[in-house]
């Protein structure tokens, strides 16, 4: 069915131009519709909040340091299959795991650690709507499936 996911270019990638652009071009090579797209920069409490899941974890504290330590790119992208299809292209979340298994795959191409691995996507239908509408408080999924 047709969805929509969103997909985050973290920090790191969005530092360096060659990897946003490439980033970019990925998104549209594979047939994507940017339904929306925004530059933003995380306060600390937005981290926290949009995290807040994590919140036990070891990692938290630099991942929630790491993603408001610079702009970030945000997309709603609409496509068949949308939330998979975004997270096959950006393979495993640990960076040298992707390397090893999946040598392709956006994180391994880019990413430089398991915290610092490019980018984000949803990975439900119920994660992607909490996280388009923290992205994109004005948006409604249900509107624009309605008109689709
Ligand atoms: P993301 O898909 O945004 O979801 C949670 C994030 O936490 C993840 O990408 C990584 O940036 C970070 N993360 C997950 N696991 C680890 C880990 N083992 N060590 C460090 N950071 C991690």
């Amino acid at each position: 069915a047709l969805q929509l996911t969103l997909a985050v270019i973290k920090p790191d990638a969005v530092a360096h131009p060659l990897i946003s652009e490439a980033l970019h071009q990925t998104i549209l090579e594979n047939n994507f519709v940017i339904v929306r797209r925004k530059d933003l920069v995380w306060r600390r409490q937005d981290s926290e909040r949009f995290y807040a899941e994590h919140s036990e974890r070891f990692f938290y504290q630099r991942l929630v340091e790491f993603m408001s330590s610079g702009p970030m790119r945000a997309y709603i992208l609409a496509k068949e299959d949308a939330i998979l299809q975004w997270r096959d292209l950006m393979g495993p979340t640990k960076v040298f795991r992707a390397r090893y298994t999946s040598p392709a795959c956006i994180r391994a191409r880019f990413g430089l650690t398991d915290t610092r691995n490019t980018t984000h996507g949803s990975d439900s239908p119920e994660s992607a709507r909490r996280e388009i509408s923290f992205f994109f408080p004005d948006f409604s999924v249900e509107q624009w499936m309605e008109k689709e």
